[in-house]
């Protein structure tokens, strides 16, 4: 090895220069551009016309220049990017296939998303498998890598792969490549409308962290979870798959597939570009809380969904998926969307979390608190109360404290450029409820009805804003039905108590 302090010293001895030499060094240096500007002034009078109109050109060129600077996202420069230009790779076993399968399932589009899902062997029942089922490949076999992880599996080191042999694949126009793994589900159009943001011309790597801050103090926070999904621009992959075989043994010792990419990308200096609605969903118990209390940012994915109870109540895990999928499919970029409003003439205040649940106090609760996530749930590994990387407010014992809640029911229209979608009234299977007199009025509404314009993907690339809602049915017939109609908010307008 080359001690680097000998190798620097080597360097600044050689060009070490006497003061003598750099007098005259200056000296012939000057009198060069004094000859040379005297040379082009005399050209500049001589041709004076023909100067001027190459100055004009040089200008143009450097409007030309800026235009392009300016114009740097890959839907102006490029055309949008659309599915056919997504090589989709996901980490799956054949063991396990025949179940996972049905995650990928709910979202994969048959001839329009294009990708595979890498098994370490054919499938039981692999000719048969349904045409709605991404097609497989089985991996290259990886028993000559390095695997020292006691804890961990050594199938991590296929799943790193999975980049490469995808790019490897060769296919045409590949713009992206995002990698899953078999229970990851993704929301096809967000996730197009968050690559529209970025050149894939350029090296970007785009995800999440987890939601559990002992993961990501183990792992990093610098790092794209594999399970929430995450998405390598075809400049990128072109650098990582250079490398990926060489950091597998390097970061032999790391648990995940996703870290020993991370090591690659560390080595080629490429930052996670972290995007909030990749989740990777490293939580446990009721994902209810985080649901309901979505960032602003299109929902891109969902995983670990094994692993937490169904997104709605009395329902499979499988099921309650197609529920919200049915939902997010009425107005993508709005699902999950949080939306707050106040009806003063009750005192009640109503969160709309569009797609999925609506809560009513029958009091003025501040934006502050509504906005933040109930702690319905625990951290991935030691199951406690947090700390996760966003804050979370505790749910009440007394039912008394906690706002009635709302299921997404169905929607009522939902096919021009607005939809009207219904939320109904969520009895806990506790059976507790608030008995107070005061109560009884919201627990006596049944429905919520929500009215919306279809939210227009492109808010996405502009500055993050909640949008307002306020409640149309104020009068009478409101005892049951809640009519909310959600918009963009007024100039000055905020959620403010009076
Ligand atoms: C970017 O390009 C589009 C057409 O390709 C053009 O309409 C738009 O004005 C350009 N934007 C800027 C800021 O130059
Ligand atoms: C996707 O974009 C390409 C151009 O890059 C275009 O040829 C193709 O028709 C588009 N596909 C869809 C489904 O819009
Ligand atoms: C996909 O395309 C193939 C060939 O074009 C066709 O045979 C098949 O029926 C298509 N599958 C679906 C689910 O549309
Ligand atoms: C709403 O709250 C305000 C302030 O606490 C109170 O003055 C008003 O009477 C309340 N209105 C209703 C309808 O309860």
């Amino acid at each position: 090895m080359l001690d680097p302090l000998k190798t620097s010293k080597f360097f600044v001895s050689s060009v070490t220069i006497k003061p003598v030499d750099l007098l005259v060094f200056l000296f012939k240096t000057t009198l060069a551009i004094f000859t040379l500007v005297s040379i082009s002034l005399f050209f500049h009078f001589v041709f004076s016309n023909q100067s001027i109109c190459l100055t004009s050109t040089i200008s143009n060129n450097n409007q030309q220049q800026k235009f392009i600077a300016v114009n740097t996202s890959s839907a102006q420069a490029y055309g949008r990017t659309n599915l056919s230009h997504v090589l989709f790779g996901i980490g799956g076993s054949a063991k396990t296939w025949n179940e996972r399968r049905l995650y990928s399932q709910l979202w994969w589009r048959p001839n329009v998303t294009r990708g595979f899902v890498w098994l370490d062997d054919k499938p039981p029942g692999g000719e048969n498998l349904p045409p709605t089922s991404p097609p497989y490949k089985i991996s290259e076999d990886t028993s000559r890598f390095k695997y020292t992880c006691w804890y961990g599996s050594r199938s991590a080191v296929r799943m790193a792969r999975i980049v490469k042999e995808s790019f490897e694949l060769g296919l045409d126009n590949v713009r992206w490549f995002v990698m899953g793994d078999d229970d990851t589900v993704f929301f096809l159009e967000n996730l197009l409308t968050v690559l529209n943001k970025y050149d894939h011309n350029q090296m970007y790597y785009v995800g999440g962290n987890s939601e559990s801050v002992e993961q990501d103090v183990i792992h990093s926070y610098n790092m794209a979870y594999g399970g929430g999904g995450f998405a390598v621009s075809y400049a990128l992959a072109a650098e990582l798959v250079k490398t990926l075989d060489g950091c597998i043994d390097r970061y032999a010792s790391f648990y995940g597939s996703d870290q020993k990419i991370h090591g690659c990308m560390s080595e080629i200096g490429i930052p996670v570009t972290k995007e909030l609605g990749f989740h990777q969903v490293d939580i446990r118990g009721n994902p209810y809380g985080l649901l309901a209390a979505h960032p602003l940012a299109p929902l891109v994915s969902l995983h670990h969904l094994d692993y937490v109870q169904p997104i709605f109540p009395g329902m499979t895990r499988i099921e309650s998926l197609k529920k919200l999928i049915t939902a997010y499919e009425k107005d993508p970029s709005r699902a999950l969307q949080h939306s707050f409003c106040y009806d003063l003439k009750r005192n009640r205040s109503i969160s709309v979390s569009w797609g999925y649940t609506v809560q009513l106090y029958p009091y003025l609760e501040t934006a502050k608190k509504l906005e933040t996530a109930f702690s319905t749930f625990q951290s991935w590994r030691t199951w406690k109360n947090g700390p996760f990387t966003f804050n979370t407010r505790p749910v009440e014992k007394d039912p008394c404290e906690r706002p009635v809640t709302y299921f997404w029911d169905r929607a009522e229209s939902g096919n021009g450029d607005r939809t009207l979608t219904r939320y109904a009234r969520h009895v806990e299977e506790s059976g507790k409820e608030c008995e107070r007199l005061d109560h009884a009025p919201a627990t006596g509404v049944k429905f919520i009805g929500v009215s919306s314009a279809k939210l227009n993907p492109a808010v996405w690339s502009m500055a993050p804003r909640r949008q307002c809602c306020e409640v149309i049915n104020g009068g009478e017939g409101a005892d049951h039905l809640v009519q909310v109609k959600i918009r963009g908010c007024h100039r000055f307008e905020t959620v403010t108590p009076p």
